[in-house]
């Protein structure tokens, strides 16, 4: 387990091997390819500076050949080289793929799909997470794993499956859908008034009745939707802690499993304390590069570990191969990918994986050591990659400290992708990223909670999409201005109770009185949008969405002029003692957001850790080093107030750090000097 840092050495340690140095390496398919090619992967591997790979996400047949006949030679031979070359394992339960046996002696362990299709093997995940088979196979090869490798030195993390959030629609999982129903909802009746099941004569004479969300004829009941959601995650997570608790019981070597940012498929908030490592999964689209969404995914993974170091457990060295056309990325942008991570928090950046598959299904995927071998161009950026980490030790275990927070769960996720809704264009994740945005830009920090987070640290909460609150969460946000904060909300805020159940009378429900508004209903506009005027914004066009509310002691910032709402507030803000609570309506276009969110973060004390920072480059703050990005393709200087070293290297004088194009720094500041 992570060793605290001792006073005689000032650096925090790593949230995985307690070494002070950042985790650097990729997944390795080792069975894959003929022993001797072991060998020349370890040798690589030390060149490129790394240290951790990820050995077994998809080895169960060659672990488990046959029912309970394990064959380690392999595996053991595998492990000693790592470590003999002191490259540290994650070592993974192979719950992902199960060999094809499983299936042909148990067919009930292929999971089946809304329209009762079972799947084949051939591929992989077919799995059934209720198959009793299945589970038992799991558990079994799990055990057998943490038996034989808990207490092998090279073994540093476990990792549990991979990327979780499969559906199944069979009826072994129908019946465990219904479990977790009663569980939830106690009797039938229950169950009916929770999903308003008067409505279209769904209601429900027996439990038998009551089935996933298979194939049906027009739109499912939403709330049956969500809490097949819910039960869904819950199933993948009670299959995470079958796998869980085989490994814990074998020693003490940290557990994790690999998400994938915004993915709707598990509730990563509900995992997070079944975690002792938060991961993640990220594939940035070279083609059209987002890296301002790439932040805002990172700020989710930390929040999702409470601010602990997390680790990027893989992205793209080049091109993926799932896209429909495969744009690599430029080494500029492997490492410009990696650093943001690091930045945002990331005690670890590898990759999906080590040596590229000659064979097998992602034959086209791009790895750290490429078909054309080790003198390519992509590889040596690679071993540019390992040094720079190499030399970014200090900033191992380190925190970000953000003063601002970014509300977001998921099942405001899950609700804002309910069929039959207002519109399909007020996209829960793009309000996020709007919000969002301002601060990537300024290089503030700002984490990403849950409605229900401990909120003492922020002095401005943004809650951009949270469409569904309870109302214990909703009354946690309500304090913020009461105690000196800015709270901003963006529109369509706690419609929904946690049911799904529309919460009726003027909305936001639970916010009304904080925000002073009274809402009468939802505008979706035509396309063109609505003309908006401002004092304090001047004129714009807002897009998408507006809304009718009335202020009740409240000053309204700017107002429609338009789309039937002539005069009408659409941006309000609201005294509240010494603290503000906004409400912000309609989607502003993003220059104007981005003054909201900036008049927002003033009022709440916040400042640009880098003032003056010029277009194009990127700024992150995480502990004492401040990370620069220069995504542009011409040289520029940056003065970063109390700039000491640059630890990858450049020289800095007076606080000015020149970035070559692409150019990167990680730029310590002494704490009095900013
Ligand atoms: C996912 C999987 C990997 C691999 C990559 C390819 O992240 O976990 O096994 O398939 O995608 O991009
Ligand atoms: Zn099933």
């Amino acid at each position: 387990m992570p060793t605290p840092s001792s006073p005689a050495n000032p650096f925090p340690a790593n949230v995985v091997t307690g070494r002070h140095e950042l985790l650097y390496g990729g997944d390795y398919n080792p069975e894959q390819w003929p022993r001797e090619v072991w060998r020349e992967d370890v040798a690589l591997m030390r060149e490129a500076g790394v240290n951790l790979v990820t050995v077994g996400v998809f080895s169960w047949a060659s672990i488990e050949p046959e029912p309970g006949r394990f064959t380690w030679d392999w595996l053991d031979e595998v492990l000693d080289l790592l470590h003999a070359a002191g490259i540290g394992v994650d070592l993974a339960t192979p719950s992902a793929s199960a060999p094809p046996w499983l299936a042909r002696f148990h067919p009930e362990t292929s999971s089946v799909d809304a329209a009762g299709v079972r799947m084949s093997v051939g591929s992989r995940n077919h799995f059934c997470p209720s198959a009793p088979a299945y589970r038992d196979a799991v558990v079994t090869v799990a055990r057998a794993l943490a038996e034989r490798y808990a207490d092998h030195p090279a073994v540093e993390l476990w990792h549990v499956g991979n990327e979780f959030g499969q559906t199944c629609f069979c009826d072994l999982c129908a019946d465990a859908f219904r479990d977790w129903l009663r569980a939830r909802h106690g009797a039938l009746d229950r169950l009916d008034e929770a999903w308003g099941t008067t409505f279209w004569s769904q209601r429900y004479a027996d439990w038998s009745e009551v089935v996933p969300p298979r194939a049906a004829p027009y739109v499912h009941n939403p709330a049956q939707l969500l809490d097949f959601r819910r039960f869904t995650s819950d199933r993948m997570l009670d299959l995470y802690r079958l796998q869980a608790v085989e490994l814990r019981r074998a020693g003490d070597v940290p557990v994790t499993t690999n998400f994938m940012g915004f993915f709707p498929g598990v509730d990563q908030h509900s995992w997070a304390a079944d975690l002792d490592v938060v991961s993640d999964d990220h594939y940035a689209d070279p083609e059209h590069p987002t890296p301002a969404r790439t932040a805002l995914t990172h700020d989710l993974l930390r929040g999702v570990g409470k601010g602990r170091p997390w680790l990027l457990l893989e992205q793209a060295a080049g091109a993926v191969s799932w896209r429909p056309h495969n744009v690599p990325k430029s080494p500029v942008q492997m490492l410009q990918d990696s650093l943001r991570a690091v930045a945002h928090g990331a005690d670890g950046v590898c990759y999906f994986q080590w040596r590229a598959s000659a064979a097998g299904s992602e034959q086209f995927h791009s790895a750290m050591l490429p078909h054309a071998g080790p003198d390519t161009r992509l590889h040596r950026a690679v071993r540019h990659q390992g040094a720079l980490l190499g030399r970014l030790g200090p900033v191992a275990g380190t925190r970000v400290a953000a003063r601002a927070a970014l509300v977001f769960d998921w099942p405001s996720l899950w609700a804002s992708e309910l069929p039959a809704r207002p519109s399909e264009r007020l996209r829960a994740t793009d309000q996020l990223e709007a919000y969002h945005r301002p601060f990537w830009e300024d290089g503030i920090p700002v984490d990403v909670v849950p409605p229900g987070a401990d909120l003492d640290a922020y002095d401005l909460v943004v809650v951009p999409a949270l469409q569904l609150v309870s109302d214990d969460d909703a009354a946690n946000l309500a304090r913020v201005p009461a105690r000196g904060g800015v709270l901003l909300v963006g529109p369509f805020a706690a419609v929904q109770d946690p049911t799904g159940r529309v919460r009726t009378g003027p909305f936001p429900g639970p916010w009304t009185e904080v925000l002073g508004v009274a809402g009468e209903d939802w505008r979706p506009l035509p396309e063109g949008g609505v003309r908006v005027r401002s004092e304090a914004w001047g004129e714009f066009i807002a897009d998408t969405w507006s809304e009718r509310v009335v202020a009740r002691d409240t000053d309204v910032l700017a107002a429609y002029a338009g789309a039937g709402l002539d005069g009408e507030p659409a941006i309000l803000r609201r005294s509240v003692g010494d603290g503000e609570a906004w409400y912000v309506s309609t989607v502003p276009p993003s220059d104007v957001l981005g003054r909201v969110v900036r008049d927002c973060a003033r009022a709440a004390g916040l400042a640009a850790p880098v003032p003056g920072l010029p277009a194009g480059v990127e700024a992150a703050v995480r502990g004492d080093v401040v990370f620069l990005l220069n995504a542009d393709d011409v040289a520029r200087d940056v003065t970063v107030p109390g700039a000491v070293e640059d630890l990858l290297g450049a020289a800095v004088v007076d606080g000015r750090v020149g970035l070559e194009p692409g150019g990167v720094a990680a730029v310590r500041v002494s704490p009095a000097g900013r």
